[in-house]
């Protein structure tokens, strides 16, 4: 069975926004799996370092790599860093992100331009340059984005962030069909509304998004971020080397309606 405690033993991933709410989640599922793992977000070294040490990652197998992935140099520098420490690099999972909530018909042009660039186009730099890396290497790597169940669902207030999703899916689509000749996986996981992070900050300060979310999970309850990690240790795994190009949908049945 591929999910043993070692089943990610060898394999280096570098993970963006690992040191958020999900990512804290899904890096401590890694290492626990064996994965050495370059861990990206963009606060300062000193602080997390403090959360790395308070989460008792291994220091041996776990570094962080401070990067700002929506400039070109950093997302690149990211991945070259991973290598550096790690040797090579297997698996990127482009995951960093935000959300701002905001009727479309009142949504500022400049905050566009930064979810634009956050969720979407520093997925595409780090996964290009991630690519590269692998190809120079001869590494039949995978490369998983975080995209969500908005992917295909108009959840309002949200519009722009559906669309970075949106995006995602056809990035991962063209880059598993451009890239399957190399033997390079491309997939994405698509959560619902997860109890911790964006949704959570949504789901305790908008009364009005709360009442929305509260009849849109048909299991009835937020998304525990564990079920998040689970999909993430199978798209990491050798289980999942058949697979490209598909998103992996892990919301609760929030997709199956879009519930008011
Ligand atoms: N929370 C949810 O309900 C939910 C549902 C579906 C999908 N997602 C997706 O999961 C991912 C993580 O979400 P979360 O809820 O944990 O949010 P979060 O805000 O807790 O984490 C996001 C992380 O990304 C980092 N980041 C932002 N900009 C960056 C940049 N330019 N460079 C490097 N790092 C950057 C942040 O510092 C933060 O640590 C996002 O892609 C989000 O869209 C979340």
């Amino acid at each position: 069975m591929p999910f043993t405690s070692n089943c990610l033993e060898g394999k280096v991933i570098l993970i963006t926004g690992g040191l958020g709410a999900i990512g804290r989640v899904v890096v401590s599922r890694l290492l626990a799996h064996g994965a050495r793992v370059a861990v990206n977000d963009v606060v300062p070294e000193k602080s997390a370092e403090a959360a790395m040490q308070e989460a008792g990652w291994p220091q041996d197998r776990c570094r962080y790599v401070r990067a700002d992935i929506t400039q070109a140099s950093e997302a690149q520098a990211a991945v070259a860093k991973a290598r550096e420490y790690f040797g090579r690099l297997n698996i990127v999972l482009c995951h960093a992100g935000m959300a701002h909530s905001c009727p479309i018909v009142d949504y500022p042009e400049s905050e566009w331009e930064r979810i634009m660039a956050v969720n979407l186009k520093s997925a595409f730099l780090v996964a290009q340059a991630a690519a590269r890396a692998m190809i120079e290497q001869g590494v039949k790597g995978k490369i998983v984005f975080t995209s969500s169940w908005v992917q295909d669902t108009p959840w309002p207030d949200i519009t722009p962030y559906n669309v970075t999703k949106s995006g995602m899916k056809m990035l991962m689509r063209g880059m598993a069909r451009e890239l399957a000749a190399k033997g390079i996986r491309v997939n994405s996981i698509a959560p619902g509304i997860v109890a911790v992070g964006m949704a959570k900050r949504q789901w305790d300060t908008e009364p009005d998004y709360r009442r929305r979310a509260e009849k849109a999970i048909p299991l009835g309850f937020m998304q525990p971020p564990e079920s998040v990690a689970d999909a993430f240790l199978f798209l990491c795994s050798d289980a999942s080397d058949y697979m490209t190009g598909t998103t992996l949908l892990v919301d609760g049945g929030c997709s199956l309606y879009p519930m008011d």
